[in-house]
């Protein structure tokens, strides 16, 4: 690796960094970040990058979810239990419509920034910094509050550590084992239009499990446990490099905050901060396309990123909306296609659909986000690429911050559990029925419907 270092990022221009009015009380944040344990280790973050290379060749399917933005003051058990149920209960009905091994991967213990159009707010003629996630700052609007606060950092950092504990606690005392989904039950379940169809897949996936184990006369132990990995868009550029570590025995520098950091829409120039500092890292990387990426610069990103197309190592992951897609889409496989690089495409159907309702709230339609998912099967499909992948913004909590699904919320029902700081995410329910209508129609492209 030429001419790189955690710091090189540094002489870029970097976009979207909060400014912090105490450069002193920073460096010795960073410093003390810097020292302390890492929070996922070398071997998880290239067990996944493994298991991407077999997704981008057809052989898994990733399902990457959580919040829009996490807060610390969702840092609780419950809301953290649920949100694991909600991705084991899609993961299942995943595994049993595309007949195939399911990585989950959370956007959780981490993904506290947020990118923002513009540094500063203006309310009443009084201008602020923006809210940047609770990495930075806070969201009330007062001075104090907006100040960039560097010993947020810290805080965020042990909230995730936090929050990957209580994660891997849950799965090595056999929440997430197969053999016991009836653990990861959420309590309205028996109330969903979806419950006798997941009874049924969880009961098909339970005898497929016990016959296995009879013919073999063994229990399943690797197949009936499961991994989760975490993700969240590598933003902050200080939070990533303080985690940033050569580690016994591995070459390379590995980003050690998470499994799977992405670069985000926002952040994603050649030039820039934030490709400086991923291209320098071992981790598997996400690289977020919307509509105003061209095959060029793809393909000038794909040099820098995914150079020595390393199997495993670039997840893109595109976001178009339901009206751009058939447009966007097609000329970047082509891009790719043509750069003779694998990558493992992953379609991220919630950023390119955000809409306002008539009364200023932030919302996305279920079908919207369905019909962007339908036509990325079909164009992938179409053009000898496949999908490996899709991403979702979701809560395992009964919120009211997407319209549609099999209950119909409408714009009326959005004032009733509206949560969500930032993007609206699909609820338990309408999260589940999403997941069984991509293992409906990928089991009708595998010729099974
Ligand atoms: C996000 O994933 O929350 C996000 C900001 O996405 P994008 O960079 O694709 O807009
Ligand atoms: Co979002």
């Amino acid at each position: 690796m030429t001419d790189w270092s955690p710091t090189s990022w540094k002489s870029r221009p970097a976009t979207q960094q909060p400014a912090y009015p105490d450069p002193a009380a920073l460096e010795t944040v960073v410093g003390q970040m810097a020292r302390l344990p890492p929070l996922v280790t070398s071997w998880e973050i290239e067990s996944l990058k493994a298991q991407l290379a077999e997704a981008a060749d057809g052989r898994r399917f990733l399902l990457q979810g959580g919040d829009c933005a996490e807060n610390f003051q969702e840092c609780e058990s419950g809301i953290i239990a649920d949100k694991l149920k909600i991705l084991l209960q899609m993961s299942l009905v995943l595994v049993h419509g595309t007949r195939k091994r399911v990585i989950r991967v959370g956007r959780f213990a981490g993904q506290y920034a947020k990118p923002r159009s513009e540094d500063t707010e203006t309310r009443d003629g009084v201008t602020l910094p923006s809210y940047r996630g609770d990495l930075v700052n806070h969201l009330p609007f007062t001075e104090e509050a907006r100040r960039p606060d560097p010993t947020l950092l810290l805080r965020g950092y042990e909230r995730a550590a936090l929050t990957l504990n209580f994660i891997r606690a849950l799965i090595d005392g056999g929440f997430a084992d197969l053999h016991h989904p009836e653990y990861w039950d959420l309590g309205f379940v028996k109330h969903s239009p979806h419950a006798k169809e997941y009874q049924r897949i969880v009961e098909t996936i339970g005898q497929s499990i016990r016959f296995m184990e009879t013919i073999s006369n063994a229990p399943i132990g690797q197949t009936s446990r499961v991994d989760f990995f975490t993700s969240h868009e590598g933003l902050h550029l200080l939070y990533e490099q303080a985690q940033t570590r050569q580690v016994p025995r591995r070459e390379g520098w590995y980003d050690l905050s998470a499994h799977l950091p992405w670069v985000g829409m926002r952040t994603c120039n050649v030039d820039g901060a934030h490709v400086e500092f991923f291209r320098g890292v071992r981790n598997p990387l996400g690289l977020k396309i919307g509509p105003p990426m061209t095959p060029p610069w793809l393909g000038d990103l794909l040099d820098v990123l995914h150079p020595d197309n390393e199997p495993g190592r670039l997840t893109l992951i595109h976001r178009f909306g339901a009206h751009n897609i058939a447009d966007c889409l097609p000329p970047l496989i082509e891009a790719v296609q043509k750069s003779g690089r694998t990558v493992l495409w992953c379609c991220d159907p919630m950023h390119g659909n955000t809409e306002k309702t008539a009364q200023g709230i932030k919302t996305r339609k279920f079908e919207h986000i369905l019909a962007e998912l339908e036509q990325a099967f079909e164009i992938h499909q179409k053009m000898g690429s496949y999908l490996g992948g899709v991403h979702f913004e979701l809560t395992g909590e009964n919120v009211t911050e997407c319209t549609g699904g099999a209950r119909g919320l409408t714009d009326d029902d959005l004032n009733r559990r509206y949560k969500s700081q930032v993007d609206p995410r699909l609820n338990y329910e309408q999260a589940l029925e999403m997941a069984m209508r991509i293992a409906r129609r990928v089991a009708e492209m595998n010729g099974e419907g």
